[in-house]
């Protein structure tokens, strides 16, 4: 009978224990959503209930303020935590706790180790960036509705054990607030979302050609003329932080362990100033702020000895604001071309015994390191700083792709990785999309052992010239940031992409609460063609698994079709939408294809399409796919500093009436329309038959994107026309024209489609 009863009372026990978690949503325990994802997880299927009674120790080893712990916590109860600095209890308790030197974890800083077992939950760290670092874990362990900020009377967490540490000790996101300027919340909202995904570095980019950012108290003219433009609807754009606001933003990234690393460009990229002091240029101005994008051939004069107390002025009281051990000093983008023709820094050459003005360059740099290290602060800057020799302690940021960074950590330096292939936000999803960010290796291939430890981290760069506005900036900058997050801090052996991207699926409810405007992680489709022996098809291929393609061709309808094979090639122009569940996914992709006689013929080069737009390599120019006014939409191919001369084998020889081809100009990118194109015919390849050239002075420097075509009629009474070969010859302007910021420098040619009719 006590038995039977006893067996009652704990049957009801039971009961009341599993009615309490049956009642709420638990975390899936085999689903964490944990990003990024720690170096050891165990998990358990026990859960440990936190309510109101839950008491919070708090080590009063741990001086600074824990800026959300208990509040965040406690305004999801119905009643808030009980907190104590005594000794742990032996039940329900949240207890944080110093690690020693003489435990025997990882060294590292930033370690931290979560143990959640039904009695409580421990959180131990050295520091109390580590100790921030596992408060991030133990909310990425709450369900939705706790990032809702729901009360509840508990909530569940999963017994585990997590022992976790990063990688790399740099994980940043340069944001660029020249460019476009962002005001001092949209900052702060990125800095929450920084420490949320523990990266530690803002890399704040605050001057430019285009404004300059930072109040200087010496040289009020830096704000008052520099940090304003003319848009291009003529108005006038800009605006800077107070130093009271910039204070404020260090001090709110401190409390959350980021640092703010401030860049203050030069020699280059400084038009803004030298509007405002034109003295410290080589001409002495009149020079106005930039209102366009590109590189602009106005710098600092190395050769005025007062440009570097300027800039030493300048500096003083940058770091007045900002603590951070390190200064970004650009050093990017330098044209030479003022230096070249200005008496003054060809006397400091002389004076100094340089030979070039990449030489003049990194004088320049040293003198600024020096400036630098009387203020125990270090220098960084691009990879264009090795050039004429690298200053001595200086730490390179390799962007021009990874040689940069693998040049200066075998040479002992540090290096920070941001190439333009894996983490330039600014890029499309065609070029950068989710899984590529994801995909990256912030190590050299083949850098010696020695070296690796030099590659301290990375970077994602957000540049703004072409985002206006919050919305579009979070479009850009989520999710791909959180893919690098995930890279910095997760040893490879944890990192599986399609894992991630689940994971991802269960962040993007609390990127709501943050109130991030997320945009897609790809592009929904990519096409490609199919040729067989006497059909072709395109074939649209997904580029998530969870997502399905509809498609229409323009003039038939604009109802999308669901697309379930591969459909059959003709001309037109076919508009295709990725769905995710029944709401569309990322933008629509229009493709124009046309048919024409020299389909899928091979194309034999006598010159070398550049890598980086090598489009579809050789059947880019016969794949049927025509290029748009985006040059890097995949079906144009660029030839850099060099003629185009091709020829092609048509294999199946109708008399052919046409021959057609389109070239692009976009001066600001250096591609402009050839100067003279010719096209010659031969049944032997031996004998040729010339058509007329044509030549073209369609030179236009605006910033207009164009698309060209030139078109060579056939006459029937010629024999050629029933040739096999066709040669096309485009010839490029050697330099970029006078008038243009790069004027001297090579030029890219583009073209797309040759058309046989
Ligand atoms: C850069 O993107 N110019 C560093
Ligand atoms: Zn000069």
């Amino acid at each position: 009978m006590v038995r039977f009863f006893s067996f009652i009372l704990f049957f009801n026990f039971l009961l009341s224990c599993s009615n309490n978690k049956d009642s709420v949503e638990l975390i899936d325990v085999d689903k964490l959503p944990l990003i990024p994802y720690p170096q050891e997880l165990e998990v358990s299927r026990q859960f440990f209930e936190l309510n109101a009674n839950t008491t919070l120790h708090t080590a009063p080893v741990f001086k600074t303020k824990l800026y959300d712990l208990k509040n965040t916590i406690s305004e999801r109860l119905t009643q808030p935590l009980k907190v104590s600095n005594k000794e742990c209890d032996a039940n329900n308790f949240l207890c944080l706790k110093k690690l020693s030197s003489t435990d025997k974890k990882p060294a590292n800083p930033e370690y931290y180790e979560l143990t959640i077992t039904e009695q409580g939950i421990t959180l131990s760290a050295y520091t109390n960036q580590g100790l921030q670092h596992g408060i991030q874990t133990l909310y990425q362990l709450f369900v939705n509705d706790f990032h809702k900020k729901q009360k509840r009377k508990q909530w569940f967490l999963p017994c585990l054990t997590i022992k976790d540490y990063p990688q790399f000790n740099h994980r940043g996101l340069l944001l660029d607030v020249c460019r476009h300027f962002y005001d001092k919340d949209v900052i702060k909202k990125y800095i929450d979302v920084l420490a949320f995904y523990k990266m530690n570095v803002l890399h704040l980019h605050l001057t430019e050609d285009q404004g300059w950012r930072i109040p200087i108290d010496k040289y009020p003219k830096l704000t008052e003329i520099g940090a304003w433009r003319l848009d291009s609807h003529n108005n006038k754009y800009g605006g800077y932080y107070s130093k009271d606001e910039l204070i404020e933003i260090v001090q709110y990234a401190e409390q959350r362990h980021i640092t703010i690393i401030p860049e203050i460009e030069m020699p280059g990229h400084a038009q803004a100033a030298l509007a405002a002091y034109p003295q410290y240029s080589c001409t002495g101005g009149p020079i106005e702020v930039v209102n366009d994008w590109g590189v602009f051939k106005e710098i600092y004069c190395a050769g005025n000895d007062s440009t570097y107390l300027f800039i030493e002025d300048i500096l003083n009281e940058v770091m007045e604001i900002f603590p951070s051990e390190y200064i970004h000093i650009g050093g990017d983008e330098a044209p030479k071309y003022r230096w070249k023709h200005c008496s003054k820094c060809q006397h400091k050459m002389k004076e100094e015994g340089l030979k070039d003005e990449h030489e003049l360059q990194s004088y320049f740099i040293k003198r600024i390191e020096k400036i630098l290290a009387i203020n125990n602060r270090k220098l960084i800057g691009w990879d264009e700083i090795l050039e004429g020799g690298l200053s001595q302690n200086a730490t390179v940021q390799s962007w021009r792709g990874m040689d940069g960074g693998k040049i200066a950590a075998e040479s002992g330096h540090k290096a920070i990785m941001s190439p333009t292939s894996h983490c330039y936000l600014d890029y499309d999803l065609k070029s950068i999309d989710l899984k590529k960010i994801y995909s990256f290796d912030p190590i050299p291939a083949n850098l010696t052992e020695k070296a690796k430890s030099n590659i301290i981290g990375g970077e994602c760069n957000m540049w703004t010239e072409h985002v206006e506005n919050e919305k579009e900036l979070d479009r850009k900058v989520f999710p791909r940031m959180i893919g690098l997050a995930e890279v910095l801090w997760t040893y490879p052996k944890n990192r599986k992409f399609e894992e991630f991207y689940l994971r991802l699926q269960q962040h993007y409810p609390i990127l709501d609460e943050m109130k991030i405007n997320y945009g897609p992680e790809t592009t929904g489709a990519l096409l490609s063609e199919i040729f067989n022996s006497d059909n072709i098809f395109i074939a649209l291929n997904k580029n998530l698994e969870d997502l399905s393609l509809k498609y229409f061709w323009k003039n038939d309808s604009t109802i999308f079709q669901n697309y379930i094979s591969p459909i059959p090639f003709r001309s037109g122009e076919l508009h295709v939408q990725a769905f995710k569940g029944n709401l569309p996914y990322g933008d629509e992709l229009i493709q124009t294809y046309q048919h024409h006689q020299a389909l899928n013929t091979k194309v034999n080069y006598q010159c070398n399409y550049h890598e980086a737009y090598a489009a579809n390599r050789d059947r880019a120019l016969t794949d049927g796919k025509i290029g748009s006014l985006d040059f890097r939409d995949g079906a144009w191919q660029g030839f850099w500093d060099q003629n185009v001369e091709i020829i092609l084998e048509i294999k199946d020889i109708k008399a052919i009436k046409k021959v057609s081809m389109n070239f692009y100009q976009y001066a600001n990118s250096w591609i402009f329309f050839p100067q003279k194109v010719s096209v010659d015919l031969s049944e032997d390849k031996k004998n040729w038959h010339s058509l007329s050239p044509i030549f073209n002075s369609n030179i236009d420097l605006s910033n207009a994107k164009s698309i060209k075509s030139f078109s060579f009629p056939i006459d029937q009474s010629v024999k050629a026309s029933n040739s096999k070969y066709i040669k096309i010859r485009a010839e490029g302007l050697d330099q970029i024209p006078a008038g243009h910021e790069a004027a001297g420098q090579p030029t890219w040619l583009f073209i797309d489609e040759i058309i046989v009719n």
